[in-house]
């Protein structure tokens, strides 16, 4: 409405506006058009419907146990609820902005079905204590989801590990060539990750699986409510114990941000090295046609379109946990209206990790491993030189001097272009002849230990990358994840 209404008679705005509004008896005007459009929440929070409706259900439960409203007032509840249930499972339920939220939504279609039972439905009951619940059930779905859907990540990831245990490529630090890896182990790194990723999302679920209910407003309720009852019935682990902690506390939506922000920033890494192993420069791997995008001006192009975006909506994510914590950090107790915002980025950061997550799971498994450019790409890096080191080091030289020796030997080698197994014995005795001691220390077993096979085969403890110890690590995260 615009300044035209104000010509109107308080009174009749009263009444008009009391056909809409759960408090508008006591204003005398009704909001502005735009005023309702800023303030509503409905066309966001609308998807936490069955949530919302769960829990009326168990609050209106325990509200005909306690006999503060009859069985009949419950019957009704559930007839209704039922009804708009199906209402909007099949998409047929009208949402009206006048509602201003899921919650007054509902319990409105909920009046106009079964009238005076719907208007109890309310007692002893806050919207700030149910729009806490919802979000913590809403969140405890995700979360479940979430977790089937990093089993399935890890799952792929564990299929293409075990296909490549002994396929060996440059382990890289500072993004040059440092060791020889297996690719198998290189990806057991993120199923590492994403293994905490999972542990994360348990400990949140704990958190958040409390029952807010109860907290009415701020102060709880004069009602002979029994909360035990509702957070039973709702499947929470328990109550939160302080009424204003319950109602304005958003920690556990914080807390659930930071967790996708950590998985998606995982993601993200893969989604680099991915993009990297892809392009020409590397060409370690190929990523499947369904994953990737042409160009409209460049008819060569395949562009690895969906790990970049996996690295773009990782920013995304990120600036909805710094938006909550920001949210958060200026509110005294206990509600207030800024808390409405936590829907948007809380929904957002769930949706872009379980779309990311589903499209992973089969992405890993759409990979074609080019081995033999991973193995050209060590024979160009010295990869070898730290088991050269080690060598001489397990004869008796000094690790420091070994260190230098074999930094003389590598420039000898890339002067004359060459990697370290071209040399002779005798040759590589003369490019370590400056450092006394290493050169009559080399013998003839040095050429096993300066092939790839050698040298990976060589890290054979829990956590290293000789093949065996590779599959050992796949089988143990089998079993983990089991
Ligand atoms: N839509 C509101 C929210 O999301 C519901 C709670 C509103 N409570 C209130 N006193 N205005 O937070």
């Amino acid at each position: 409405m615009t300044d035209s209404t104000q010509n109107t008679p308080n009174t009749d705005l009263a009444a008009a506006a009391a056909d809409n509004k759960a408090w508008s008896g006591r204003f005398s005007e009704p909001v502005s058009e735009l005023v309702k459009r800023y303030t509503a929440s409905v066309f966001f929070d609308q998807r936490m419907a069955e949530q919302d409706i769960r829990g009326s259900l168990a609050h209106a439960a325990m509200l005909a146990k306690q006999g503060i409203i009859t069985p009949q007032d419950l019957a009704d509840i559930q007839r209704g609820m039922a009804q708009i249930l199906g209402e909007i499972r099949a998409d047929s339920f009208v949402w009206s902005l006048d509602a201003e939220d899921v919650h007054l939504n509902i319990e409105r279609r909920l009046t106009t079905l079964v009238g005076d039972a719907g208007k109890r439905l309310h007692t002893g009951r806050s919207r700030n204590d149910q729009v806490a619940t919802d979000i913590r059930l809403w969140l405890r779905d995700a979360i479940d989801q979430i977790l089937i859907l990093i089993g399935d990540f890890q799952r792929s990831i564990l299929t293409l590990a075990e296909a490549h245990a002994a396929t060996p490529m440059p382990g890289h630090t500072h993004l040059q060539v440092a060791q020889p890896v297996t690719f198998g182990h290189h990806l057991m790194a993120y199923f590492e990750m994403t293994l905490r990723d999972a542990e994360r999302f348990r400990d949140v679920r704990q958190r958040t699986n409390r029952l807010p209910l109860g907290a009415a407003a701020l102060a709880g309720t004069s009602f002979p409510i029994d909360r035990e009852y509702v957070a039973r019935e709702l499947g929470f682990e328990g109550v939160c114990e302080n009424s204003l902690d319950a109602v304005s506390d958003r920690d556990f939506a914080i807390e659930f941000c930071a967790a996708v922000a950590i998985t998606m920033t995982h993601l993200s890494r893969l989604s680099e090295e991915l993009i990297l192993w892809m392009s020409p420069r590397f060409g370690f791997i190929d990523l499947a046609d369904r994953f990737c995008t042409g160009s409209s001006i460049m008819p060569q192009k395949k562009n690895p379109d969906v790990p970049e975006l996996v690295r773009g909506k990782t920013g995304r994510v990120n600036g909805h946990l710094v938006a909550l914590l920001t949210l958060m950090k200026g509110q005294p107790l206990a509600y207030n209206k800024d808390n409405q915002e936590d829907k948007e980025p809380l929904f957002d950061a769930a949706d872009t990790l379980i779309d990311t997550l589903r499209i992973y799971a089969d992405m890993i498994l759409g990979i074609r491993v080019k081995a033999d450019a991973m193995r050209a790409a060590l024979a160009q890096g010295f990869a070898t030189a730290t088991d050269l080191a080690d060598y001489l080091v397990k004869k008796g030289l000094p690790f420091r001097d070994a260190h230098e020796a074999v930094a003389l030997a590598v420039r000898a080698a890339e002067m004359r272009g060459c990697d370290l197994a071209d040399f002779t014995l005798d040759e590589l005795r003369a490019a370590m002849c400056h450092v006394s001691g290493a050169g009559e220390r080399l013998a003839g077993d040095i050429a096993s230990v300066l092939t790839i096979e050698g040298s990976l085969a060589a890290r054979d403890h829990i956590g290293g990358t000789a093949p065996a110890q590779v599959r050992a690590a796949i089988a143990r995260a089998r079993q983990r994840l089991a």
